[in-house]
């Protein structure tokens, strides 16, 4: 036996003293432990948190009621910028960071140390906050038929929003519109499932691609570089009767499954790290009670372990009036399925409900222990207790060159020619000639950046004027034109004006006025005055092109018989010049309608498929255009 030496006594007594002067508060839980497999860390950390803790991590609450001893109190595990919601006008990406950050250390003071995670709706871009790209509006986009084109906006989109301190965006919406009279249809890619299935393509956009041997429902985001996506709203969203904002979809199983459903599975094969619940009905059942349908079959049947947020105030408006019941409206959505609720104003109350229906039994600990493990699951997944706090070099991301060369390559492809005859000539109008010797812009939309981003920027309902940075199509009009072109500025020039003004050709904009959500809401669907009468007077006296900004089909045979040539430009977004590369043939026109151009009102709803189909312009219309440059 080896005699045991000083050195050999020492070096044992070392160990000896510092395993036993080691305590469990020096050892590091497991769930800090990155190295440690995430459902590891998610049992270890529910393990040790009280009910005060879970139901705190259930509890979204608006950036505006939120404190740093509101959030330590109650242990708040998510906060939002609703609509609009900003730090303050024009805030710079440092100042979101700061802000965000704030938050954050409140949430990371608390004894557990769980960091919160910031959602926002950047739906097209990073869309509340000022000098980020504005990217087309989904309608658009969908009319580019591309889905790269949408994963690569997605990408950017992440960085702008990571720009900002934010790891959350709730975006895609993937609703499947099928009537233009919902105000929300533009933040829908298509009428057809198809088209928007495809466009489920933001989702790794935003989240990262999944690895191989990916587990379709498990929730997946790439990093630090990427943000937790949100497939919204579910389901059906896009099918409520006249499209009625918030009200009930009436169809029955068979139409639901293949109508609304299949971009949820397609989002599940993708990772989407969570699902926010439609504020409608299905067949006279508030979605945010659909036991069957968010237990069931999302996390049921389509093997959903991301987490299921409601809507703003979603669960007050499960009954009417909306919060008249709010301890009911409490118990029947966490006991449907949904994880996080959204409350966002009113958090005191709902702790306290949620906790009461737990202790009383009418909530199982079961039920707060899976929706807590969903969320745990997803901020572990995302590296969110790793990486907490904002990185300060990424703020130069936010609107930054690549990003609106990007929205521009997208506003050129989202384009839809729907007209091009000649006035004087047979000649097709498009596309124009840069030199000439004057010509008019004129027109509602023509030099007003909030019209030609819509709904959701900057503020909630959107706004007019120069609300953010980018280029209205009057800038990239002067920009694209020879220089000795004479461009003339006229917002609602009379015709006698266009008449005696010897100009060689009229670009006329016009459209919908921005609106988000129920105040888009429209049953005659015609553009406001002065619209059409702008283009009647300008192209009474001019060859003129008509530039339509809507974020849907409108009345439009009244608008066509004036003009010479006529694109549908949708809700284009910061980037006019992607609209002057196609007018000026830079690149041609090759923007397929994604949904039907009716012809009256009265034969709403109608889409693609049905039995009567009468349509002014089917799916799938689009003229196109010669270019010197490849589509
Ligand atoms: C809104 C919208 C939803 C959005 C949420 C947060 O009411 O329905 O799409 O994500 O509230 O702003």
């Amino acid at each position: 036996m080896a005699l045991l030496t000083a050195p050999a006594v020492f070096a044992a007594l070392l160990l000896f003293w510092a395993v036993l002067g080691s305590t469990d508060a020096d050892v590091a839980p497991l769930y800090k432990d990155p190295a440690q497999p995430v459902e590891a860390r998610v049992t270890d950390l529910l393990g040790r948190m009280t009910l005060a803790e879970k139901i705190g991590q259930m509890t979204q609450i608006e950036r505006l009621v939120a404190t740093p001893d509101v959030l330590r109190d109650n242990f708040i595990g998510s906060l939002l910028s609703g609509g609009g919601s900003v730090p303050h006008k024009g805030a710079t990406p440092q100042e979101w960071q700061d802000m965000v950050d704030g938050f954050q250390k409140a949430c990371m003071s608390t004894r557990l140390g769980i960091p919160m995670i910031y959602g926002i709706d950047a739906v097209h871009g990073h869309n509340n906050v000022y000098g980020a790209t504005i990217f087309p509006h989904n309608v658009g986009l969908g009319a580019t038929r591309e889905p790269y084109l949408v994963r690569r906006i997605g990408n950017a989109t992440a960085l702008e929003v990571r720009a900002t301190g934010i790891q959350y965006a709730f975006a895609p919406c993937i609703a499947v519109c099928r009537d233009p009279r919902w105000g929300r249809c533009y933040e829908s890619y298509s009428e057809d499932h198809g088209i928007v299935q495809s466009m489920t393509e933001l989702i790794p956009g935003l989240q990262g691609e999944v690895p191989k041997g990916f587990t379709s429902g498990m929730p997946y985001v790439a990093g630090k570089n990427k943000v937790a996506a949100c497939a919204k709203h579910f389901v059906g969203d896009g099918g409520t009767v006249n499209g009625i904002n918030e009200n009930n979809t009436i169809i029955n199983q068979e139409g639901l499954m293949s109508i609304h459903m299949p971009a949820y599975l397609n989002a599940m094969k993708m990772g989407v790290s969570t699902v926010m619940i439609s504020y409608s009905s299905w067949n006279g059942k508030k979605m945010h009670e659909n036991g069957d349908l968010i237990n069931g079959y999302l996390k049921g049947k389509l093997n959903f372990k991301g987490f299921v947020i409601s809507d703003w105030e979603g669960i007050d408006r499960i009954t009417n009036p909306a919060g008249s019941d709010y301890s009911y409206s409490v118990k029947a959505s966490i006991n449907a399925g949904l994880d996080m609720i959204m409350v966002p104003n009113n958090f005191q109350s709902f702790i306290s409900l949620l906790t009461g229906h737990v202790n009383s039994g009418a909530i199982n600990m079961s039920r707060i222990d899976d929706a807590v493990t969903r969320i745990l699951r997803v901020k572990f997944t995302m590296g969110l207790f790793e990486n907490p706090y904002s990185d300060p070099s990424m703020a130069g991301y936010l609107g930054n060159k690549e990003h609106r060369d990007l929205a521009r390559e997208a506003v050129r492809k989202s384009l839809v020619l729907l007209k091009n005859d000649g006035k004087a000539s047979d000649k097709p109008l498009l596309p124009l000639p840069k030199k000439a010797t004057k010509i008019l812009v004129a027109g509602s939309h023509a030099d007003n950046l909030g019209y030609q981003c819509g709904g959701w920027t900057i503020e909630w309902q959107g706004d007019t004027g120069r609300t953010t940075v980018g280029t209205t199509i009057l800038d990239a009009v002067k920009a694209a034109v020879d220089p000795s072109t004479s461009v003339v500025f006229a917002e609602n020039p009379d015709a006698d004006f266009v008449k005696n003004g010897g100009f060689s050709y009229a670009i006329v904009v016009v459209g919908e006025h921005p609106y988000t959500e129920t105040k888009g809401d429209n049953l005659n669907l015609t553009i406001p005055e002065p619209g059409l009468s702008t283009v009647q007077a300008v192209c009474s006296g001019a060859p003129c092109a008509t530039v339509l900004i809507s974020g849907r089909p409108v009345v439009v045979q009244p608008l066509l018989a004036a003009s010479d040539a006529l694109v549908a430009a949708w809700l284009p977004g910061s980037e006019g010049q992607g609209i002057t590369d196609a007018l000026f043939g830079d690149y041609g026109f090759g923007g397929k309608l994604p949904r039907t151009w009716f012809k009256s009102v009265d034969q709403l709803p109608m889409n693609y498929g049905d039995a009567h189909y009468d349509p002014l312009f089917p799916l799938g219309y689009g003229l196109t255009t010669n270019a010197t440059k490849a589509y």
